[in-house]
């Protein structure tokens, strides 16, 4: 979701660091992308919809000499996709820039009390009273870190906001949500929404926690909202090691990532012992553990589930992010919460887990991003180890989350060598799944549901997870209208949805489900459908069959990874543009 990449410092070419900055931020998905550059006594701005790709900086922006400069990637909330909409917003006086990143929720009263004052508005946008309510501090004679902070303290939500004043040259930022890390160098400080943002500038760096504020200009400050109060900044040296994201010999993240798989899961097979016995303990001397997240990583959780019950006779329970705040009555200092997330800035995980640990609960966080915000909050930190995960789409990150709870539940019921050996199994299956000939067989399904308008998907038990990530993987990768459904459920409505040849895919592993999902085919395919298996073991009901190994409760991972090929290819075929960056998705969802 929305990038935020600020320079102030010594180099006059404070404007292609930042577009420079924002580059690296891409992946986090957006929709239109401004930068606004300090040149004289006010800024320039220059601002376009659509991605950053191979443009360069507009020559009247590049030309410039300026030493301070904000830009913004926007992944759109209030008002569309437009020029005027995308930040960095301006006060009346172009001596303010503003960008921010969440949801004002009280926007509109100021909006209508400014506009009543005489200020210009030229956006939809919450963010756009920023600008000019700071503005007003400044003309009642406030001084600049002061009016933003008053500023602040007025407006209610979730919400990053970045300053930059062209008078003092400095850039403030304040927060209490989405994530924002400050770096500093020889030559000048920088802010970013993460880490990998800096990196190819400094390891030294600071995590600016919610609620606080802090001034970039000739040094650092740091501030304690609401009143605040000054507090000594900390700077941490980042060691991790940045891989350089490279595609390899393939032309998109997301297929790259596909293949990434079978070393991933044999990684964990191999090296998560430790982490695995580590979860189990917890699980198994909590009073009620709540496993949470979003999307793909809410699908991992429900499989999560199944595994415990079935491996380890252990209930679990589940539930998805943005509702767990009103499922949490029930937590105490015995509970544990597990959220589960690639990014570890999901706000939907984030606020339910913040809350969560107000009431004493301890967290252990599985998480892929280090130094994300969930990690930062955990109690217990367990690391996915998929490395960066570039496409939007979620694929090795959930084979990862999957392939650790799998593990966990085999470290509750003492019978952690059965699920290494399981998942070495099952990486090697993988393997076989991502030859050429296996490949070629999906492709050739791809073709025959490329003009299709829906897809239905059946599991049941452990495979019930599958068909709900599976059906995800299809829409936001082709656009097709894809619907997961437990097996038993489709008699109980969505039935009435099946014509002559409607696609439907059955996951029927080898194990208690197996008769009972046939039995669910067959319905199906008496009133019309086209049905395609996937599981080890053929059946005249499946009019295509791909075969997967017998993994008895892993089979999830093999089926899962099918159905991102699947989905891969049917993309493709329908003339899906960049398939790493689906439409209106952003990788790192840090609104509510
Ligand atoms: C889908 C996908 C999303 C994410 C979800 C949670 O392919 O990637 O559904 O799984 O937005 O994100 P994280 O795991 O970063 O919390």
């Amino acid at each position: 979701m929305c990038g935020i990449f600020g320079y102030v410092g010594k180099s006059n070419r404070a404007q292609d660091i930042v577009f420079e900055g924002l580059k690296t931020l891409e992946y986090r998905g957006y929709d239109s992308w401004g930068v606004a550059a300090k040149v004289k006594k006010h800024f320039f701005i220059e601002k376009h919809i659509g991605k950053i790709g191979n443009s360069k900086l507009n020559s009247k922006l590049s030309g410039l000499n300026s030493k301070l400069s904000i830009g913004h990637t926007r992944w759109a909330t209030h008002g569309g996709v437009t020029v005027e909409n995308a930040h960095p917003h301006l006060d009346c006086t172009k001596t303010i820039a503003v960008m921010h990143n969440g949801i004002i929720e009280n926007y509109e009263f100021f909006k209508k009390d400014l506009i009543g004052k005489g200020h210009m508005f030229v956006s939809e946008t919450d963010t756009e009273v920023v600008p000019h309510l700071i503005e007003e501090y400044l003309k009642k004679g406030f001084g600049f870190s002061t009016s933003v902070r008053n500023t602040f303290n007025l407006l209610t939500g979730l919400n990053a906001i970045i300053v930059a004043f062209a008078p003092s040259s400095e850039i403030v930022a304040v927060k209490n949500g989405s994530p924002l890390v400050l770096g500093a160098d020889r030559e000048g400080l920088f802010i970013s929404s993460d880490v990998s943002g800096l990196i190819s500038h400094t390891r030294k760096i600071i995590f600016l926690e919610d609620n606080q504020m802090i001034i970039l200009g000739k040094k650092i400050k740091l501030f304690e909202l609401p009143q605040g109060k000054e507090i000594r900044p900390v700077f941490h040296k980042i060691d991790w090691k940045f891989e350089k994201e490279d595609r390899g010999k393939f032309k998109y993240f997301l297929l790259k990532e596909i293949y990434d798989q079978p070393k991933i899961i044999e990684n964990i097979a191999l090296n998560y012992s430790q982490e695995a016995k580590k979860l189990a303990r917890l699980v198994e001397t909590a009073f009620g553990t709540f496993m949470l997240g979003c999307g793909t990583a809410s699908y991992a959780a429900l499989a999560g589930v199944y595994f415990f019950s079935r491996v380890a006779n252990k209930h679990v329970n589940f539930s998805i992010g943005s509702e767990f705040n009103y499922l949490e009555n029930y937590l105490t200092p015995q509970s544990l919460v597990i959220p589960i997330s690639q990014s570890g800035e999901t706000i939907d995980v984030i606020e339910p887990v913040k809350r969560a640990r107000e009431k004493g609960s301890k967290i252990a966080a599985v998480v892929n991003v280090l130094g994300s915000t969930l990690y930062r909050q955990a109690d217990t930190k367990i690391m996915l180890g998929a490395g960066m995960e570039k496409a939007v789409v979620g694929t090795k990150s959930f084979t990862a989350m999957v392939s650790v709870l799998l593990l966990t539940a085999f470290a509750l019921a003492k019978r952690e060598k059965e699920g290494e050996r399981l998942l070495r199994k099952t990486a090697k299956n993988v393997r076989e799944i991502l030859r050429d000939d296996f490949v070629l067989k999906i492709k050739k399904i791809a073709e025959k549901l490329k003009d299709k308008e829906h897809i239905f998907l059946i599991g049941r038990g452990v495979s019930y997870a599958t068909a709900l990530e599976a059906s995800l993987k299809l829409k936001e990768t082709s656009y097709v209208h894809a619907e997961g459904f437990a097996g038993g459920e489709l008699k109980h409505g969505v039935i009435a949805l099946i014509e002559k040849d409607t696609p439907c895919i059955v996951f029927a592993p080898n194990d208690e489900t197996y008769d009972d999902i046939l039995s669910n085919a067959q319905e199906i395919k008496a009133r019309g459908g086209f049905m395609i298996g996937i599981g080890p073991k053929e059946n005249n009901v499946f009019d295509v069959f791909l075969k997967t190994e017998d993994l008895s409760i892993a089979t999830i991972i093999p089926q899962v990874v099918i159905s991102q090929l699947l989905a891969f290819y049917l993309a493709i075929k329908k003339g899906v543009k960049d398939p790493d960056k689906p439409r209106n998705l952003a990788k790192s969802v840090t609104v509510k």
